[in-house]
Parts: structure tokens; C-alpha cells; sequence
């Protein structure tokens, strides 16, 4: 085979681009120390600070922050003011990395990489194998990552955009009505619905027991919402609107959840569909958000799908094939009811 030349320019344009991902893969746990130590909050409650000052305020070693710091002001995540020896947080770098209720909080983010890294061999294992691996068998860090890190924009668009997307559901909420959130998770997006809507009901089903537990405690004090375990193919109880967050690409059998959903719904009800943003065709998925979802997709949600019944779809399904998983389901109309830059929000009627 004759060798192919190399295009210098080429070289040089990928070398770019690796030097900006290494910098991003070896700071990413220094992200996770500096959330887990409480280092982005001191900066930001306690104003500008040399590292001798920040090591004062945190009680941590004034070394180890004076080279952190460096990481952080050289990878954008802090600012240095080179006058007075300080470091300091913008208040957009404060919004996106201490405002937990910002709808820009990305920290979340870190610990969903921090976890996959750690599962890095049983994943690679199973590359050969083929067998999957449950949501509920890689670390605690992933649960509460995905939470983290989904939340900020269902603070942002649920209430906001994505209920008044569809056909008279606010109408409905409003009125009273019983929801089903299938596959809730640590039951951020429950939580904000029944906050918005105190006339109906709300029950957040999952089949990872620490998660409902999790959401039960973060509830308690709400009248309007409880969590059940139960898996989304045996949904039990009868419901004027359903939704599923970002887990329906998880399932084994999508379209045994479709089917029970419809099953659950009254005949005017409606199914929200929220799943990562992606298009139908890999070659349009090639973009950076692409990346990110592909990413966790092999590690985790195609793992988790080939532990039960293993439909796969990954988290870069797609909508044509979203919309036939629920047409099988027995959902006669689906369409795209709206979108953002992270997801898809499809709704389908009876
Ligand atoms: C990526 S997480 C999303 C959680 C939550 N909806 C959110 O947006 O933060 C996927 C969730 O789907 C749940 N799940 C996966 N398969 C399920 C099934 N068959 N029945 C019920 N829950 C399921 C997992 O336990 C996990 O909590």
C-alpha cells in the first residue's frame, strides 16, 4: 500500500487541538479537589486571594494551592491579577462554578467523568465481553453527577419552555391533574414540576433504589410528590401526563416502557420525551456535544441497556428513532415539541 503523505498543517492543527484536551483531562480532578475541598466557594465568599491567604481560609497546605491556583487561572477557571499576587473568581466564573442553582453549573459534569474513569477497566472488559453493565453498579459519583449536572437546565427550561411546548399540558397541570416522572433519577425535574404545580400530583418512579431514596428525602416536606421504585416496563397506577428525562435511551426495552407508559395514560394524556440533543445520522453527531454524549453513552447508558434486555439505543438515538420507539409503544403522533442545545423534547399523544 503506497504511504499517504502527510499534510504538515494537518499535523499541527490536531497537535492544537490534543494540547487543549490534555490540558482538560489532567485538570479535570483538579476541578473535582477544588469542589470537593470548597476552594472555588472560599474564593468567591472570601474575595481576592494569595495562596497563603486562600490556604488561611480553607485550612489546606499553602503549596499544593499555590500550584492549583496556577492550573485553575491557566485553564480559565479562576482569573490572576498579576499587581497584587492574587487570585480571584469573575462573577461568570462564580455563576458557573459555585451557584449550584445557577443554570450554568457545571461541576456536575466533573464528577460523571471522574466516574467513568474509574470504571475504565470494567468497561473496557466488557468491550470484549459484550455483557453490560447496571446504572447501579458504577459509583455513587455518577448518580449524583448526572443529577448535578442535568439539573441546571431543567431549572432553566422545564417550567419555562418545555411544559408550555406542549399541547394543553400547563392547562392541564394547572387544573390538577397525576403525573408519572419515569426513570426520575434523584428527582430534580419531579421536584420543579410540583413546585410549579401545587393542583396535581406527582410520583417519580426509578428502579435504582438509592436514587428514590435520595429524591424521597429531598421531598419530604412537598405534599404533592411522592417516589416509588419500580421499573418503567411495569409502571403501575393511571396518569394525565407522563415524562422520562434523559433515560429512555437507558432502558433495556424502550418500547416495553413506551407500552406501559401508554398503558398508565389516560386517553387524552400526553408523554413528554426529553433525550440528549442529537441528530439521526452519526456524521451529524460528530460536534462537540456529540462527543460528550458519546462518550458517557458507550460507558454508561449502552452498558446499563445491555444489562437487561438490551436495546441500546445510546444517548445519541436520535429522533426518528425516539419517535418509533414510542410509535410501537402504541403512540399514534409524535413530534419534536421543542429543543436546546442539550436536548430534545419530543411529545407523544395516543
Ligand atoms: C441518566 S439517568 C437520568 C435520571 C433523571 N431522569 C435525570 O434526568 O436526572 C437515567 C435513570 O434511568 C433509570 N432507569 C434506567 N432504566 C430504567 C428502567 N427500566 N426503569 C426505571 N428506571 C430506569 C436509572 O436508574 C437512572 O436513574
Amino acid at each position: 500500500m503506497a504511504t499517504q503523505p502527510i499534510d504538515e498543517a494537518k499535523v499541527e492543527e490536531f497537535m492544537g487541538k490534543f494540547v487543549a484536551d490534555m490540558g482538560a483531562i489532567a485538570s479535570a480532578p483538579l476541578v473535582r479537589i477544588g469542589d470537593r475541598l470548597g476552594l472555588y466557594r472560599a474564593l468567591a465568599d472570601g474575595g481576592p486571594a494569595t495562596p497563603a491567604e486562600l490556604a488561611q481560609r480553607t485550612g489546606c497546605n499553602e503549596r499544593y494551592l499555590r500550584e492549583w491556583l496556577l492550573n485553575q487561572g491557566a485553564s480559565g477557571y479562576a482569573s490572576y491579577d498579576p499587581a497584587t499576587g492574587r487570585y480571584f473568581l469573575t462573577p461568570e466564573q462564580e455563576f458557573v462554578l459555585t451557584q449550584p442553582e445557577s443554570p450554568a453549573h457545571i461541576l456536575g459534569a466533573f464528577q460523571i467523568a471522574g466516574s467513568i474513569y474509574a470504571d475504565e477497566a470494567k468497561i473496557e472488559q466488557r468491550f470484549r465481553s459484550g455483557d453490560g453493565m447496571d446504572w447501579g453498579d458504577h459509583q455513587h459519583e455518577l448518580f449524583e453527577g448526572t443529577d448535578r449536572f442535568f439539573a441546571p437546565g431543567y431549572r432553566a427550561h422545564l417550567v419555562a419552555e418545555w411544559l408550555p411546548a406542549l399541547e394543553g399540558v400547563v392547562e392541564k397541570l394547572e387544573a390538577g391533574t397525576r403525573v408519572a416522572d419515569v426513570g426520575c433519577g434523584y428527582g430534580t425535574s419531579t421536584i420543579l414540576m410540583a413546585e410549579a404545580f401545587p393542583n396535581s400530583e406527582f410520583v417519580g418512579f426509578d428502579n435504582h433504589v438509592p436514587s428514590i431514596e435520595a429524591a424521597q428525602r429531598r421531598a419530604a416536606a412537598l405534599p404533592n410528590v411522592s417516589f416509588q421504585t419500580a421499573d418503567a416496563e411495569g409502571l403501575p397506577g393511571r396518569y394525565g401526563f407522563a415524562a422520562c428525562f434523559d433515560c429512555l435511551h437507558d432502558m433495556g426495552d424502550p418500547v416495553g416502557a413506551a407500552r406501559a407508559i401508554r398503558h398508565a395514560l389516560e386517553d387524552d394524556g400526553t408523554w413528554m420525551i426529553v433525550e440528549p440533543y442529537a441528530h439521526d445520522r452519526p456524521e451529524e453527531n460528530m460536534n462537540p456535544v456529540g462527543r460528550i454524549f458519546s462518550a458517557a453513552s458507550t460507558a454508561v447508558c449502552v452498558p446499563h441497556s445491555l444489562a437487561h434486555e438490551g436495546a441500546a439505543l445510546g444517548a445519541q438515538a436520535g429522533e426518528e428513532r425516539l419517535a418509533e420507539v414510542a410509535r410501537q409503544g402504541g403512540f399514534t403522533r409524535v413530534r419534536r415539541a421543542t429543543e436546546t442545545p442539550f436536548n430534545l423534547v419530543l411529545e407523544a399523544t395516543p
